[in-house]
């Protein structure tokens, strides 16, 4: 991080600033219980399950506004377009949204709408939801999508696969290299000749900033460089950063997937993720003049431009967003997930010295270890996530916040003590009580203890019984 880096419209606030604002928000929303207004099937919470005068609301605008209950239907980064009943929590939304289109991904001011989305499924069909329909338009496509494929690596989010789907899209999935991540060029080359000779030549590509498995990064330039060669193509290009959005752009200030770069015309971010806030915080942001494309003019009784993919959708969730962007303001924010990305290279840096085959994105918060040396009990007890539960290739450790440093040290040298157990394995059968007694002090939870000896005394039992199951052959 350097204290060098501009965020022109993000300052920190004391919490009394936040709640004056949040406050000041909501005495310009309808107040339902003083309103004569009756025109909207709209109301506060429950007064019996959400009493307003609760004292457990004194101390959370979060709360007083999720019982205010204020509808963001639509998109607020247009003011004059905004349903007015919530115009107040409404503006903290589009304050939310100009701080995430221009401070983090660097959009010029003003250039970006955007809006709360349910998450990052959410954001990815919205994307590809417009990019469809500008092609449909500026192309007279009538509705016939056989031109348009959507493109990703591999390592993409299966949101991908259900956009696709919704949309009568055909998806095509790029290699990538087994151990760097990075696509495969060959295959990006072999893939793109496919399409063209499929008639397609319209590409909706998606990049990835972070995957969900290994945290790696798409170069944008690595696509483009094939891409390039067949002018041919239409391409809009989508990243997903719901996983890396709020994570990379400050472990890598200088990351080239922002709006700097005119080829990227949106992105798809999760403040429930690395943020920390309630589900349903999720961020869709894009160029403005596009969501006309996603605009559904039947929707004539709503104020301003629902073109998003839900209609309906809590104030409450921007309010959560606000509360902790504007609680850590961006230095504090930048340090925090740089001592997440800290911990995470140390934790890389102890099983590189143990020859463990692994991957790590600089600047991620994800460990990605081989199988090869992953036993059953580590992976249950740590709850280690498979890249695929038939046939796990890889066991990912996520460094969230609640992964603090004394986890990661009882986790390394559980880990340590199993790796002995793997050696072990290939060895004599009969030395594992040696091997057990030699090793027991080492392993640093009981539960681990009981696990690995009820599985050895398993396994010899399984040998024991297939022994005696054993065809008998006569000579
Ligand atoms: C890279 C990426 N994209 C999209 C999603 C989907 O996000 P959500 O579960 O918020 O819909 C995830 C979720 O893990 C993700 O990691």
């Amino acid at each position: 991080m350097t204290y060098l880096n501009v965020y022109p419209n993000w300052k920190r606030l004391s919490k009394d600033r936040i709640d004056q604002n949040i406050l000041e928000a909501l005495s310009h929303n309808i107040n339902y219980y003083d309103s004569p207004k009756m025109g909207v099937p709209a109301s506060h919470l429950d007064k019996q399950e959400f009493a307003p005068d609760s004292q457990v609301l004194e101390g959370s605008t979060y709360l007083k506004t999720l019982i205010n209950n204020p509808n963001h239907i639509g998109v607020h980064t247009d003011t004059d377009l905004s349903e007015p009943y919530f115009a107040g929590t409404q503006r903290l939304e589009a304050q939310v949204i100009k701080i995430i289109s221009e401070d983090i991904l660097k959009a010029l001011p003003d250039s970006v709408d955007g809006y709360v989305s349910s998450g990052g499924t959410e954001g990815n069909i919205q994307a590809i939801w417009v990019y469809r329909n500008l092609f449909n338009e500026v192309h007279q496509l009538h509705k016939d999508y056989s031109s348009i494929a959507v493109l990703c690596s591999e390592d993409a989010h299966y949101s991908m696969d259900k956009a696709a789907n919704l949309l009568n899209l055909t998806i095509t999935k790029i290699k990538v290299n087994t151990d760097t991540r990075v696509i495969d060029s060959d295959h990006l080359a072999i893939t793109i000749e496919a399409l063209a000779s499929q008639g397609i030549d319209k590409i909706i590509l998606v990049c990835n900033m972070m995957t969900t498995m290994y945290g790696s990064v798409d170069q944008l330039d690595d696509y483009m460089s094939v891409l390039n060669n067949h002018p041919e193509f239409k391409v809009k290009v989508h990243v997903d950063g719901a996983y890396g959005g709020f994570f990379l752009p400050f472990t890598h200030p200088d990351q080239p997937l922002n709006f700097n770069d005119s080829r990227i015309d949106s992105f798809t971010l999760d403040a429930h993720k690395m943020l920390q806030s309630p589900y349903g915080t999720g961020i869709f942001v894009i160029r403005k003049g596009l969501l006309k494309y996603s605009l559904t003019d039947s929707a004539q009784y709503v104020a301003g431009m629902d073109c998003t993919l839900v209609g309906s959708r809590s104030g409450a969730n921007a309010i959560s967003i606000y509360k902790i962007l504007m609680n850590y303001g961006p230095y504090d924010w930048a340090e925090r997930m740089l001592a997440l990305a800290d911990r995470t290279t140390r934790l890389k840096n102890q099983l590189l010295n143990w020859n463990v085959r692994l991957i790590h994105f600089e600047g991620s918060n994800i460990v990605a270890i081989h199988h090869s040396f992953i036993t059953p009990v580590i992976a249950t007890t740590y709850g280690l996530v498979p890249d695929n539960h038939h046939h796990p290739q890889w066991y990912k450790i996520v460094v969230m916040d609640h992964v603090k440093g004394d986890k990661i040290m009882q986790f390394l040298q559980d880990f340590k003590a199993s790796q002995l157990e793997l050696d072990h394995h290939k060895q004599d059968d009969e030395n594992d009580t040696t091997f057990l007694q030699q090793h027991f002090d080492k392993l640093s939870t009981s539960h681990v203890r009981h696990r690995l000896l009820f599985m050895t005394l398993s396994r010899k039992r399984n040998q024991k019984n297939a022994k005696s199951l054993e065809p008998i052959t006569k000579n």
